[in-house]
């Protein structure tokens, strides 16, 4: 593998900020980003994303541990010099936020909020007011079904089981933007988690298919809204990963197998890869993306036959 030593002063030069251009963001990633020696992106040298989001706010939803997608990005961004705050889901989760970000970024802001709870949420981004003075981006990666409702027939799904997985899967989205956007003086970029599920049947995902097909529209939507304020929205589709909330997928483990043969690069995403893919999106190299669905899964979803 080569490697090119980085220039002294070189990152600090090469951030331009919002609505920098490409040309200046390039001088970064063109150290050694064409080094395509080893697949995986998290072989990629750490250096190469230091001070990327320098001076930035963001704010996580989501850790549930260390398998989370949500950490996964969390180290990203921290790499890439970004301060975060991350919110927690009831005391239950509090400790394992704890646990991770006292070793890896302290001086973290740690919040409680289960977006249910809209007093919680509101405390959240008052919180956030105060101790940030503003915020560049938000990471969205939450998602809730009913376990009964992951499993069997989508035509015995509940109007209860509806409700929960909509409200917590894809309205928290336009909730949480809602209350981001006043702090997003300087423009942002607002990121959320998808799955394939979405746009085609998947056995077994059911009713946190259609959840996930309202949160890519509300990508959208949201994205026409926020433009004119240089606020960026964008979703991630993710290939399958071992987490908690995968768990709840029935036979999920099958679904890994399924992927890592079907797809493309013959292997399953990993979350870092995922995580990369929210830096890109956070960063000035992005500056002209909004409203997309990128799909971070190995390429599973180009293939027909
Ligand atoms: N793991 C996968 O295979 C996969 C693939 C594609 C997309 N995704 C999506 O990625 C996102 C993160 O999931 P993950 O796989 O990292 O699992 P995870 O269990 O680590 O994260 C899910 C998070 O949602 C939070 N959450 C649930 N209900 C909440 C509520 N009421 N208020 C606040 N937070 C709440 C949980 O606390 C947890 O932190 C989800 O949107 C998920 O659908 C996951």
């Amino acid at each position: 593998m080569t490697t090119h030593p980085l220039p002294r002063g070189g990152t600090d030069k090469s951030y331009c900020g919002r609505g920098g251009s490409a040309h200046c963001s390039h001088l970064l990633f063109g150290l050694n980003l064409l080094d395509t020696s080893n697949a995986p992106s998290h072989h990629f040298k750490a250096y190469l994303f230091t001070n990327m989001l320098k001076d930035k706010f963001g704010i996580i939803f989501g850790v549930a541990n260390k398998r989370s997608i949500a950490w996964a990005t969390a180290q990203a961004l921290h790499e890439a010099g970004a301060r975060l705050a991350f919110t927690y889901q009831g005391e239950r989760l509090k400790e394992n936020v704890e646990g991770l970000t006292s070793e890896a970024m302290p001086g973290s802001l740690l919040l409680p909020c289960d977006v249910t709870k809209q007093e919680e949420v509101d405390e959240t981004f008052k919180r956030v007011g105060e101790e940030f003075g503003r915020l560049d981006f938000l990471i969205h990666s939450i998602a809730y079904a009913p376990r009964e409702a992951l499993g069997g027939l989508y035509l015995d799904t509940s109007r209860e089981a509806f409700l929960t997985a909509l409200e917590i899967s894809a309205y928290s989205l336009v909730q949480l933007a809602h209350a981001a956007v006043p702090l997003m003086t300087q423009g942002g970029s607002i990121v959320c988690m998808s799955y394939y599920g979405a746009e085609k049947v998947v056995a077994g995902y059911n009713v946190m298919g259609v959840a996930k097909a309202a949160l890519e529209a509300s990508t959208r939507y949201l994205a026409n809204d926020l433009g004119s304020r240089n606020i960026r929205i964008n979703a991630i589709s993710a290939g399958p990963i071992q987490t908690l909330s995968a768990r709840g997928v029935s036979d999920f483990s099958t679904m890994l197998k399924h992927h890592s043969e079907r797809a493309p690069l013959r292997r399953n995403v990993e979350a870092r890869e995922v995580g990369n893919t929210v830096l890109f999106l956070c960063s000035p190299m992005a500056s002209a993306i909004t409203g997309e669905v990128i799909h971070v899964d190995c390429g599973y979803n180009i293939m027909g036959i």
